[in-house]
């Protein structure tokens, strides 16, 4: 169901103005601009709040006012926004969201929904008690080739599915950026199983229709950070990469004056917060694993086995479904990621290829509907029009998903983290109970 209102202009704010809200902003203004209006911009970083708004001025746009993190509420009250768009860094979602639900507002938040289980409940909370509602823009499942699986499973092609096997790769183009940012730090990102693999888990969870039970987790930090490096005799003299001429022929350098919206979005800002976007991969300090496996059991008893390695040679995936009349396997590889302040991805190449494997028969090759242009394999753009258009059409592979589901998909990471922290499986119900006993996804908002 579209967050916008039909017959009505919806007001936005959004709070956190870097890489990711370029495009919600040129989706509120531009391609929505009939049914929306964009009424605050706020960032705990002024310099990047100018950045958006300079960019609306060079497109004719409308003079937004900005607002910094301390006059959050000060921008609701003098703008009353409708929704509030949270896309600041992850582990601050939650106070984000939780505010605007307070003062009246419903939120739209970018995934993770939040980083740890006491955020989750918080968030659960805050929704019981102010009636407002919150969405998680969950964008992959917004994919053709992720929604042509849905259809198939759903059709049930493969029968009773009774396990699923998934392994993610990001190779070091797209995975070392990573250990470049604020990412590099659990307590910002609560690592790649909650800030990346939920992504994933939620793919996985909406395939199958099942909520997530219980998590067992192993993770370790093998390859990036300092002590990996100093472990295969690598000493590097620079911390950062822009500015130190001998990380020029280091494969891992990012240089922020390479590309101007690096530049003006991250270096240009770092005298405001002190925030830098190029860290080197081999520094110290890295607190995130890049080598992570996990099985986790669904309250459908469907099992299912994930891997995520961070510093391959090959980006994509492979997931294969095991079910009662066959098996469905799918493989999605994507050349690397070129990397820009603003995330675009014009020039990738994805190649996918999808199986059915009947129990007696032979193998049949499925074609699979080309993808959509647009960022994140045209994911995004039909995403956006699910929020931003009153008018968008009633989506039959139900790909909204509420605070329930977001929380579903974040809580396989957060038990993931536990119990690589504690050595036990973990329950997801003891971290988050608003789940209730419900077994299927699309019970839950
Ligand atoms: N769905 C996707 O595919 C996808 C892709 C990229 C990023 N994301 C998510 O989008 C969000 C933004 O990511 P990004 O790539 O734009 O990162 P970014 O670092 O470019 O921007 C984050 C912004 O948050 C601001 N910020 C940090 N702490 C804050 C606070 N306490 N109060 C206010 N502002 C604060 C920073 O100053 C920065 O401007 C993240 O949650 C990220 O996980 C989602």
């Amino acid at each position: 169901m579209p967050t916008a209102t039909r017959g009505k202009t919806t007001r936005y704010a959004i709070v956190g103005t870097g890489g990711r809200a370029s495009g919600f902003i040129d989706s509120i203004v531009n391609t929505y601009g009939e049914h929306g209006q964009l009424v605050g911009l706020c960032d705990r970083n002024i310099g990047r709040v100018e950045y958006q708004r300079q960019r609306l001025a060079e497109q004719s746009g409308p003079d937004v006012p900005g607002f910094t993190d301390e006059q959050f509420d000060q921008m609701i009250e003098q703008t009353k926004p409708d929704v509030v768009v949270v896309l600041t860094m992850d582990s601050t979602h939650h106070q984000y969201i939780i505010r605007a639900l307070e003062l009246g507002c419903d939120a739209v938040t970018e995934k993770p929904m939040t980083t740890d289980d006491a955020k989750c409940r918080a968030i659960m909370d805050a929704v019981e008690r102010t009636g407002r509602a919150v969405r998680v823009t969950f964008n992959y499942r917004f994919a053709n080739d992720v929604s042509f699986i849905w259809r198939k499973l759903h059709e049930g092609l493969i029968g009773e599915v009774i396990s699923v096997d998934m392994e993610y790769m990001l190779d070091v183009r797209h995975g070392a950026d990573y250990y470049r940012r604020w990412h590099r730090f659990k307590d910002c990102s609560g690592g790649l199983l909650v800030h990346k693999a939920t992504h994933h888990f939620d793919l996985v969870n909406w395939w199958l229709d099942a909520v997530p039970e219980t998590v067992f987790a192993f993770g370790r930090r093998a390859f990036y950070g300092q002590e990996n490096a100093a472990r295969r005799g690598e000493h590097y003299s620079y911390d950062r990469y822009t500015g130190y001429p001998e990380a020029a022929n280091d494969p891992f350098a990012l240089d922020l004056t390479s590309k101007e919206s690096l530049r003006k979005l991250y270096l240009d800002n770092e005298k405001y917060d002190g925030y830098r976007r190029d860290q080197n991969v081999f520094g110290p300090g890295v607190t995130i694993e890049d080598s992570m496996c996990l099985v986790t059991r669904y309250r459908t008893g469907v099992l299912f086995s994930y891997a995520l390695n961070t510093f391959l040679p090959k980006e994509g995936y492979h997931v294969a479904f095991n079910g009662t009349k066959g098996r469905l396997t799918f493989n999605s590889g994507a050349s690397p990621h070129i990397i820009t302040g603003e995330g675009s991805e014009t020039d990738i190449k994805y190649t996918r290829e999808c199986y059915f494997h009947p129990q007696w028969g032979k193998p049949e090759k499925l074609e699979m509907p080309k993808l959509a242009k647009g960022g994140h394999g045209g994911a995004d753009p039909v995403l956006h029009r699910q929020i931003f258009d009153p008018g968008a059409p009633v989506d039959p592979l139900r790909r909204d998903a509420g605070h329930e589901q977001g929380a579903a998909s974040i809580l396989v990471g957060i038990a993931a983290n536990q119990s690589i922290a504690t050595g036990k499986s973990v329950n997801i119900a003891d971290l988050c109970p608003h789940l209730g006993d419900r077994k299927h996804l699309s019970e839950l908002l």
